[in-house]
């Protein structure tokens, strides 16, 4: 069992550089649990101010997404040379928005996994399933397949950073409802198994949607649950503070037990 547990914030499309600032001055503030890596994903305008922000904090920083090619006729798009020297660490790759608003594939998810790995970052691929394949009853062969065609062709031994978060598309963002533990439990234990058999049963695996301060304790207790990543619920210092409080307390019951 994963001896680190893991809390990370997307921003989305949300904070301006004065807003990251004020953001994170409040969070390196404050004494943060030492058993948890903690990592922020501001927009891409915001990197840079949050990487001056957070230096020396035990903080990590992350970017939304990135282009597959070094740079070139890319119109619009970030490379991962421009995000390595950002201070950038981490990578989301393949979130649902991403996948239904920019057409976001499992192949242009692999090539950016490899690219990112070429580059020394660490990939966090985000993998979901849809109302549709959770009625059919098809979640965690939806998500198995998603996260093993992310590291198709991926040497393991060069995966120590890379992370998965389980986000199922139905309980992401407002109109969203957070997944039920024994889902959470039954899909986190389905992926861990198959991934065993491709050499990938060390990748953490984060939940992700509409995780906030009253389900992160009950969400961390889930064995197979090695992080959450949040979205809304920690837009704010004090928000993220409150879920990271209550996940470390779910989570160290967990393994104290
Ligand atoms: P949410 O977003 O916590 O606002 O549902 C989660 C995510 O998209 O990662």
């Amino acid at each position: 069992m994963s001896r680190t547990f893991r809390v990370g914030t997307s921003w989305k499309m949300n904070k301006t550089i004065a807003e990251t600032e004020a953001y994170l001055r409040e969070l390196v503030a404050v004494a943060l649990p030492p058993e948890v890596e903690v990592f922020v994903v501001p927009p891409f305008t915001a990197l840079d101010a949050a990487r001056r922000m957070i230096a020396g904090a035990p903080i990590r920083l992350g970017a939304q997404n990135m282009h597959w090619a070094e740079a070139g006729a890319h119109t619009g798009e970030i490379s991962a040379p421009m995000l390595v020297e950002c201070g950038v660490e981490i990578v989301e790759l393949g979130h649902s928005e991403r996948r239904a608003d920019q057409g976001e594939t499992d192949e242009t998810v692999n090539a950016k996994v490899r690219a990112a790995l070429a580059h020394g970052l660490r990939p966090l691929v985000c993998v979901g399933d849809r109302a549709e394949e959770l009625a059919a009853g098809a979640s965690t062969e939806t998500v198995l397949r998603q996260v093993k065609m992310a590291f198709a062709g991926c040497d393991p031994a060069t995966l120590a950073g890379a992370m998965v978060a389980y986000e199922p598309v139905w309980a992401i963002g407002e109109a969203g409802r957070v997944a039920e533990p024994e889902h959470v439990a039954a899909v986190h234990a389905g992926l861990r198994a198959g991934l065993a058999s491709v050499g990938l049963a060390d990748l953490p695996l984060l939940y992700g949607g509409s995780v906030d301060a009253d389900n992160a304790a009950g969400l961390a207790a889930i064995t197979d649950v090695d992080g959450v990543f949040v979205g809304r619920a920690a837009w704010t210092a004090a928000g993220l503070r409150e879920v990271m409080t209550a996940a470390v307390a779910g989570w160290r019951g967990r393994i104290a037990a």
